[in-house]
């Protein structure tokens, strides 16, 4: 991570974003079904904005140093700052872009949307330029069609207004009630898992047996709808058989993995009150639902079961987040 050295000026400007997790809803969610979705704020992408003579963008946890002016138009770094000058219709500025992010890659976490939208708050500060939401959720979504085809929009739209939203494709995103605390482990299986991957798979299992797959996003909505009701009235235990639901449905559309199994076995197994994968699945991360009295030994099982790393995130009127 590259800090503050003392021979270096402060920045100009900073922002930040959040990580992400999927409640339910994946994958169907791109074919147009309701998902559920929630910042992570104990992880965090940040961009730290330089004076500097051209302007590029340095990914220090990723080693890459990005001149915008000359990187290829697919560039995501490029892409969202040619994007935030076009939307502010500025020409490229003279600065040097930091960006860190604790947000594992490639994980289901959301660490390109969070990514993108660090850099677009830094840069609006720097630019000392107000947006809405709304604007900055659409820029950081442009640069998200280029690490898939078809994104549904849903890391974008939560990164950005950091808050859990009912998420339908297309529409604006409604926030709603967590009447109560809802305690999650949020556990890594280590496999990096492009989102790319698993939803051009889906995609093609899709093309054929179309049948098939739609009874299965329907399904999933179904479950998406009756976990909103939960929420909003405080139902949590209702949670677990949900979540245990929306997992067997995304292992029939081929997305979970045996690594993902294993954890979401030994949660089970420890107390948790229902497991699945979050994101595009394969490899990434799972999220368990717990309490404050399992939390610990399901953290343990999890960690047991080989787990690279186990987050603990609260969603909801307690410990927004
Ligand atoms: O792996 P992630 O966190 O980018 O999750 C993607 C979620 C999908 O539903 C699989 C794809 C999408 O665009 O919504």
């Amino acid at each position: 991570m590259l800090r503050y050295n003392g021979s270096m000026k402060p920045p100009l400007a900073r922002g930040e974003a959040p990580g992400k997790i999927i409640l339910f809803g994946e994958h169907a969610v791109v074919y147009g079904r309701p998902a559920i979705a929630a910042p992570v704020t104990q992880v965090r992408a940040r961009a730290e904005i330089f004076p500097a003579a051209t302007c590029t963008v340095e990914a220090v946890d990723l080693h890459r140093r990005v001149e915008v002016a000359r990187a290829p138009a697919d560039d995501p770094f490029a892409r969202m700052v040619r994007l935030v000058c076009q939307a502010l219709d500025v020409p490229l500025p003279p600065w040097r872009i930091v960006v860190t992010s604790e947000i594992p890659i490639a994980a289901g976490l959301g660490s390109g949307a969070a990514i993108s939208a660090a850099i677009g708050r830094a840069m609006l500060a720097a630019f000392a330029a107000d947006m809405p939401l709304a604007e900055l959720s659409a820029l950081v979504y442009e640069v998200e069609k280029l690490h898939h085809g078809t994104p549904s929009g849903i890391d974008n739209t939560v990164v950005v207004y950091e808050r859990p939203v009912w998420f339908v494709r297309g529409q604006p995103p409604e926030p709603f009630a967590v009447a109560r605390p809802i305690h999650l482990l949020i556990a890594d299986t280590g496999i990096p898992s492009p989102t790319k991957i698993a939803v051009g798979d889906v995609r093609r299992a899709w093309e054929q047996d179309p049948a098939r797959l739609e009874a299965l996003f329907d399904k999933v909505g179904d479950i998406a709808r009756q976990a909103r009701a939960a929420i909003e009235a405080g139902d949590i235990a209702a949670l677990g058989p949900l979540m245990d639901a929306n997992q067997a449905l995304l292992a029939q559309m081929g997305v979970s993995s045996p690594e993902l199994d294993r954890l979401i076995q030994a949660a089970r197994r420890a107390g948790a009150l229902g497991a699945k994968l979050s994101g595009a699945g394969r490899g990434g991360n799972m999220i368990a639902l717990v309490t404050e009295e399992t939390a610990a030994q399901v953290a343990m099982a999890l960690r047991a079961a080989s787990a690279r790393r186990v987050l603990s995130t609260t969603i909801g009127p307690a410990n927004p987040s």
